[in-house]
C-alpha cells in the first residue's frame, strides 16, 4: 500500500510508522482509542502524528537517555558530519512513536535563543497529512498563522510536501505530506537526515519496547485562552470536542485549572487543553508557564500494553514518577468506583498507578516527574481498557501530586 493517494485513502488504514511496528489496528484501537471515520468531508484531514521534535540543551546526552532510559531506537540524524552546521538531531522510534531531538551546534543557531527562553521542551507537533495544499488552504481561509508555505523537498530517497502552522506560544505544527506523486519518501525521516544506528546494546532481557504509540500532547495556555485554543483546532483544524470536555474548574484546596479535549477525526491525536484558574495559591499550568515563559506542550500520553512491566523498567533505569498516597488505593469510594481491573490493586498501589473508570471501560496511568531541569514537560503512561477519557477522575489525586512536588521547589 505505498501508493496511497490524497483522495484514496480508506477510512481507517495504517500509517507506514505502525506497519513498521508490527501494530495492528484492532491494537490501536485498544491503546489509543482510535476510531472510524470518513475523511474525505475532512477540510483539513489529518493521519496521525508525524513526529514530537524537542529542542534540548545536549542532544547527544538526551538522545542516549532516550535510548538508555525509555528504551527508544536511534533510526536517523542530521549534524554538521553531513552537512547541517547549525545543529544535531537525532530522530528516536519506539512503536509508532518518532521524537526528533535538536540541540544547537553553531552558536548562531536560532535553537539557543529557543532553549534559553523556554528550557527543554517541544517545539514542534508535527502532524502527517494526505494533503498539505489542502490543509494551508483551509488554514487560511480559517485565519491560522502560515510559518512555512508548502514546498516540496527531495532528496536520493524521493520527495516530501511539507508546511507549517502556528499553534499555542511558540510551538508549531509542521505539516508533512509523505506520498508526493503517488510515491512514499522512503528516507529514514525527512530529507537532510541520514539513516544511522547507535552502539547502544540494551541489557539482557530489557524488552523490546517500553510504549507503542503516542496517546495525546496536553497544551498549557493562558489564563483565559483555552477557549480560543479550542476554537483553533475546532475552526482551523476541523479537530472535534470530545466527550471528556471538562469546562468546569478542577480544583484542589490550593490550585485549579480548566480542561477541554480535542481530536482528530481518527481520534490519533488528542490535545487536552489546560488553563489555570484563579485559586488560593498558584497552580500547577501557572508554574508551568513561568518556567517555559509561555504556553506550550505540558505532557506526552505514552500508550504501552503492559503498563506495569513498563513502569518497571523504567523505574529500573532511573526515572522518576509522582507518588500516589497509600490512601488513594484504601479509599472504599474509589475501590468501589474503580471496581474489577486486569489486576489487583495492590500491584497498582506498590507501583503508584492510577485508576479511572467511565462506562466504556476503564484506564491505568501514571506520570513522571518533570523530565528537564524546568518543571516543564513530562511523560505520562497509559494503558486503556475501552476508556476513551483522560483520567478525569484522577485530576484531584495527580494534581495535589503535583502540588507537593511544587511545593517542594517553592513555587505553589
Ligand atoms: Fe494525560
Amino acid at each position: 500500500m505505498t501508493d496511497t493517494t490524497a483522495t484514496s485513502t480508506p477510512p481507517l488504514d495504517l500509517t507506514e510508522q505502525e506497519r513498521q511496528a508490527d501494530l495492528d489496528l484492532d491494537q490501536l484501537k485498544q491503546l489509543v482509542g482510535l476510531v472510524e471515520y470518513d475523511e474525505s468531508t475532512d477540510p483539513f484531514p489529518v493521519t496521525g502524528w508525524d513526529a514530537i521534535v524537542f529542542v534540548v540543551g545536549n542532544a547527544t546526552q538526551t538522545a542516549h537517555y532516550y535510548q538508555s532510559a525509555w528504551g527508544m531506537e536511534l533510526v536517523a540524524y542530521s549534524g554538521p558530519e553531513n552537512g547541517n552546521r547549525d545543529h544535531k538531531a537525532f530522530v528516536l522510534k519506539s512503536g509508532s512513536i518518532r521524537f526528533v531531538v535538536k540541540g544547537a551546534v553553531s552558536p548562531d543557531s536560532p535553537l539557543i535563543a529557543h532553549h534559553a527562553k523556554h528550557g527543554d521542551g517541544v517545539v514542534d507537533i508535527s502532524l502527517e497529512v494526505p494533503d498539505v495544499d489542502r490543509c494551508i488552504a483551509q488554514a487560511k481561509a480559517a485565519g491560522a498563522t502560515v510559518l512555512q508555505e508548502p514546498e516540496t523537498v527531495t532528496d536520493e530517497h524521493g520527495a516530501i510536501r511539507v508546511a507549517a502552522i502556528a499553534t499555542y506560544g511558540e510551538t508549531r505544527h509542521t505539516l508533512v505530506q509523505r506520498v508526493v506523486d503517488g510515491q512514499t519518501y522512503a528516507g529514514p525521516y525527512l530529507p537532510g537526515y541520514v539513516a544511522r544506528t547507535s552502539g547502544f546494546v540494551k541489557r539482557d532481557g530489557a524488552p523490546k519496547r517500553l510504549f507503542q504509540a503516542l496517546d495525546h500532547i496536553v497544551g498549557n495556555v493562558e489564563l483565559g485562552r483555552m477557549d480560543e485554543w479550542v476554537g483553533f483546532y475546532n475552526r482551523v483544524m476541523g479537530f472535534v470536542n470530545m466527550a471528556e470536555f471538562i469546562g468546569d474548574d478542577i480544583a484542589t484546596e490550593y490550585s485549579a485549572l480548566m480542561s477541554k479535549v480535542v481530536a482528530n477525526g481518527n481520534h490519533r491525536v488528542k490535545f487536552p487543553l489546560n488553563e489555570p484558574a484563579i485559586a488560593k495559591k498558584r497552580s500547577q499550568i501557572d508554574e508551568y508557564l513561568d518556567f517555559y515563559s509561555g504556553p506550550g506542550a505540558q505532557h506526552l500520553a505514552l500508550a504501552t500494553n503492559d503498563i506495569l512491566r513498563t513502569v518497571d523498567e523504567l523505574r529500573t533505569e532511573g526515572v522518576e514518577f509522582l507518588d500516589t498516597p497509600d490512601a488513594y488505593y484504601d479509599d472504599p469510594q474509589m475501590r468501589a468506583r474503580i471496581g474489577e481491573v486486569r489486576v489487583p490493586i495492590e500491584e497498582l498501589k506498590a507501583r503508584g498507578i492510577l485508576v479511572d473508570r467511565d462506562e466504556d471501560g476503564y484506564l491505568l496511568q501514571i506520570f513522571t516527574k518533570p523530565l528537564g531541569d524546568r518543571p516543564t514537560v513530562f511523560f505520562e503512561i497509559i494503558e486503556r481498557h475501552g476508556s476513551l477519557g483522560f483520567g478525569k477522575g484522577n485530576f484531584k489525586a495527580l494534581f495535589e501530586s503535583i502540588e507537593r512536588e511544587q511545593d517542594k521547589r517553592g513555587n505553589l
